[in-house]
Order: structure tokens, then sequence, then C-alpha cells
């Protein structure tokens, strides 16, 4: 049961962290060599919209088998703590997700409206400097959390 969970728990990462990776690198990259700023808004708002769908739909798996291997494991008590530092760090940064998810349409409507649509160059290059942060810090939480785990069953 519990090999089942991690792996339906890693594809659902996967799926997700793939396509912010994807977001990132692959995505970011075109819209800075449009010209124009409604081109870039549109194709910037119709990709990340569809993702969103995508990842909601991960996070939430990834949520509920994150939290049945605690249960199975036995381990609610261990998080917080260095013994359990691999699932805090993936449960801090699920919080972190859920809530950018959640507010998601608030924040694009404020990026993109009144006097700000007028510098879509300077917002464009915040958008990628924070997506080049949360994909970092998500691929160094996959990092440490198989290599916590790895260690852990090493003792
Ligand atoms: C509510 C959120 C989450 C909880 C409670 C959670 C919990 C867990 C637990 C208990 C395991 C089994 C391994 C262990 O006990 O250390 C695990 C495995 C794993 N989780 Fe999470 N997780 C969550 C979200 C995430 C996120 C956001 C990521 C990626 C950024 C992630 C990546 C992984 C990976 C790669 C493994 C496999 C580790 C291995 O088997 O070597 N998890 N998770």
């Amino acid at each position: 049961m519990i090999a089942a969970l991690t792996a339906v728990h890693v594809v659902a990462v996967v799926v997700w962290i793939g396509g912010v990776v994807f977001v990132t690198t692959v995505v970011f990259p075109m819209i800075m060599r449009m010209e124009d700023s409604m081109e870039k808004v549109i194709f910037f708002q119709g990709t990340e919209r569809r993702f969103a769908k995508i990842a909601k739909i991960c996070v939430v798996i990834a949520g509920i088998t994150g939290a049945l291997l605690l249960q199975l494991e036995h381990r609610w008590s261990s998080l917080f703590s260095l013994d359990g530092i691999g699932p805090t760090l993936m449960l801090l940064l699920w919080t972190m997700f859920v809530f950018m998810l959640l507010f998601e349409a608030e924040v694009f409507n404020f990026l993109f409206s009144g006097s700000a649509q007028h510098d879509t160059k300077k917002i464009f290059r915040k958008l990628t400097v924070a997506h080049w942060v949360i994909m970092l810090v998500s691929l160094t939480v996959i990092a440490v959390g198989i290599l916590a785990n790895h260690l852990k069953l090493m003792k």
C-alpha cells in the first residue's frame, strides 16, 4: 500500500513540477521574445490558466497521498523535526502552491489591469524571476525529500 501511494504521489509531483519547469524554461523565454504586449498577456494567461487546471488536480492528489503516507507510516509527529525534514519541506511548499492557485485569478487581474498594463516588459521580467525561484525551490524540495528518505532507509 505504501509503495503504491508513494508511486501515485511521485507521479503527481512529476506532472506538476515538470509543468513548472516547462513554463519557466520554455514558455517564459518565448513570451519575452514577443514584441506585442497584448500578444504576451493573452499567450501567458492562456498557458498559465490551462496549466493551473492540471496543477490543481496534481496538488490535490499529492496532498491526499502525502497525508495518507504520513498516516500509514505514523509519522505525523516527525513533521517540523530534523527526522521529518523531507515531508516538512514538502508540506510547506504544498501550502504555498495551494495559496498561489487559490488566489491566481486575483493576482493576474491585479498585475494586468490599470496602469500596470503599460509596463508589461517589467511585469514579465518579475514573473520570470518569480518562476525561477519557485522552480528551484521545488526541485530542491524534491532532492531533499529523496535524500532524507534514502539516508533514513540506510540507517
Ligand atoms: C501535503 C503535502 C505533502 C506531504 C504530507 C508529503 C509527504 C510525503 C511522505 C510521507 C513521503 C514518503 C517518504 C517519507 O516518509 O519521507 C513522500 C514522498 C515523496 N514526496 Fe511528498 N509530501 C507532500 C508534498 C510533496 C511535494 C510538494 C513534493 C515535491 C515538490 C513531494 C515530493 C515527494 C517525493 C519526490 C517523494 C519520494 C521520496 C522517496 O521515496 O525517495 N511531496 N511525501
